[in-house]
């Protein structure tokens, strides 16, 4: 129990260049992980142009070894899964947050909510994932605190409940009142990490002696406000997923974060419990279960190497102990488990719900498989959202036939990107969140598989996985359809809209077919 109830799994999220990178470092700093600021760059690729494919393979390789960082701070044991920087792998991400208990979100005060927040969020909201939001940048001009708690409310469709309170931002950024605490805590520029923590009476004439009189008024109107405009934090109603504590920082200057952190392994869940189909199964179950949430790329092309990652749901796994691979109904024994830090990853005996353990894989896992002691479970995955572009993948190279083929198999059960088979013409249609997933198989399948592949046209909209109680209409419509009718990977019957106006005919003519964007319903 005490393992358990000490371990704090979670993914910081955000839109690009919110300060993801700079806050999870500053994270690790504070955990001893690493030394020197700097040490963690794994988002340079969304900098770059999209087929700088040296940059591509860097991803890769360094992704490894950031996927989880794991470190110790105070009594709590942390695990912070790593999500891509680039957009166009927003699948990866949706899939580790099936994996986390809690989530942090930055976000930039000048930018307030942008679109992969968005996104982001309503994973979040499906799953009922507890989030912190860190209001980054306050050492920039950006947009008013209240102005933004609004946005936030509004955007992410949750209540917040500020837990510090900015006095200033930019250039007369002078720090925050921390509310939880109720501890002035002030900014100094440029001296990274030192910041002044002051006990003060706000009601004090102490509080002016510390930030003069124009912000010691303002800052007692404004938590006046504060505490008239939202309810006082209540631990659970966060647990519950229903409303997000914000704090006001800085992760370039390490101002708020360790605040940020210090209430973060205070109020955070430790591992909860995990859905599966059969039944709901609790992390103090004697039992070892896990699922694998994600496959890392091969890095040698000479060496067929994954990496599964999976997490532990109930029981304590063990090296070298057998263990029932539920969709195979076999047994397996890893004898060289790992686990990552920072920078490196080491072989471990043992590990605990909540915990992320690197499995070897040389093709057998896909993503959502479920390992057990014995016991056939499944846990649920996370449902395929639409995919937002198309295209036929064809054979460039008919001698290569197979290999093409087992490529397209594999990265699929990586979950790179999602193929749907038209029932019509029997064509392959890959679909991706942005084109640079496409220039990523076509590279992998080149340099891993031996196979060439070419991209074709096709002008779709939507994939729409399709449900009805009305057999007959159902059967009626992919008869009309049946040009559009596609398989997913596990055979659903999936409705591929080329148009916006197209799918609103269809959803008008056979109103007892619901048409739905995610492959759970
Ligand atoms: P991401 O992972 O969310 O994409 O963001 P990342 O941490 O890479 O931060 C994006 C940019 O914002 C970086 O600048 C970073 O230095 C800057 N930044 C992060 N936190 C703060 C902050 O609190 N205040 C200010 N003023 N800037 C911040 P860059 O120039 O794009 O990259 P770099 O060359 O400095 O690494």
């Amino acid at each position: 129990m005490n393992e358990i109830e000490r371990r704090r799994t979670f993914a910081i999220i955000s839109h690009p260049d919110a300060g993801k990178t700079t806050l999870t470092e500053k994270l690790l700093l504070f955990g001893g992980q690493i030394q020197v600021a700097g040490a963690v760059k794994n988002n340079k690729i969304k900098k770059t142009a999209t087929s700088d494919w040296m940059e591509i393979e860097k991803q890769r390789g360094i992704s490894v070894t950031t996927s989880v960082m794991e470190f110790d701070y105070k009594d709590y044991k942390v695990n912070i899964l790593d999500t891509p920087g680039h957009q166009d792998f927003a699948e990866d991400t949706f899939r580790t947050l099936t994996a986390v208990d809690s989530a942090i979100i930055v976000v930039d005060s000048a930018k307030g909510v942008e679109a992969q927040t968005r996104k982001l969020m309503t994973v979040c909201r499906m799953r009922k994932t507890p989030v912190i939001i860190f209001i980054n940048k306050m050492d920039r001009e950006g947009k008013d605190p209240f102005d933004l708690l609004d946005e936030l409310e509004q955007e992410l469709q949750i209540k917040v409940r500020p837990l510090s309170w900015p006095i200033n931002q930019g250039q007369r950024f002078k720090g925050v009142y921390n509310i939880y605490e109720q501890r002035l805590d002030l900014f100094t520029p440029d001296k990274q990490k030192v910041t002044e923590k002051v006990e003060v009476d706000i009601h004090s004439d102490a509080l002016e002696a510390h930030v003069g009189q124009a912000d010691a008024d303002k800052l007692r109107t404004d938590l006046e406000l504060v505490d008239g405009v939202y309810p006082e934090f209540d631990v659970q109603t966060y647990l519950e997923a229903e409303v997000a504590p914000v704090f006001f920082g800085s992760a370039l200057n390490n101002f708020g974060v360790k605040e940020l952190l210090d209430c973060f392994v205070q109020i955070a869940p430790s591992p909860r419990p995990t859905l599966a189909e059969e039944r709901t199964v609790r992390p103090e179950e004697p039992k070892f279960s896990g699922f694998i949430f994600k496959i890392t790329a091969n890095i040698d092309p000479n060496h067929r190497s994954c990496i599964a990652f999976c997490k532990v749901c109930s029981g304590k796994f063990v090296r070298n102990a057998p263990y029932l691979h539920v969709r195979q109904n076999k047994t397996l024994r890893f004898s060289s488990p790992t686990q990552f830090m920072a920078q490196k990853k080491s072989t471990i005996d043992e590990a605990w719900p909540g915990d992320i353990v690197g499995l070897p894989d040389n093709g057998i896992f896909k993503i959502g498989d479920t390992l057990t002691e014995g016991e056939m479970i499944h846990f649920r995955g996370l449902p395929s959202f639409s995919p937002e572009m198309f295209k036929y993948i064809e054979n460039a190279d008919p001698m290569k036939t197979k290999q093409l083929n087992k490529g397209i198999e594999q990265l699929m059960d990586e979950g790179v990107a999602q193929l749907f088979v038209n029932q019509f013409n029997g064509r392959k249609i890959i679909g991706t969140v942005g084109q640079l997933q496409f220039e990523v198989i076509q590279y992998r399948l080149e340099n891993e598989y031996n196979a060439k592949c070419r991209w074709e046209p096709v002008s779709l909209y939507k994939a729409c996985w399709i449900e009805s109680d009305d057999e007959a209409q159902l059967e009626a419509f992919k008869k009309r359809k049946y040009q559009f009718m596609a398989k997913d990977r596990e055979g659903r019957d999936v409705f591929l809209a080329d148009s916006n106006y197209v799918l609103q005919m269809a959803q008008n003519d056979f109103e007892h077919i619901k048409f739905h964007f995610t492959s759970e319903f």
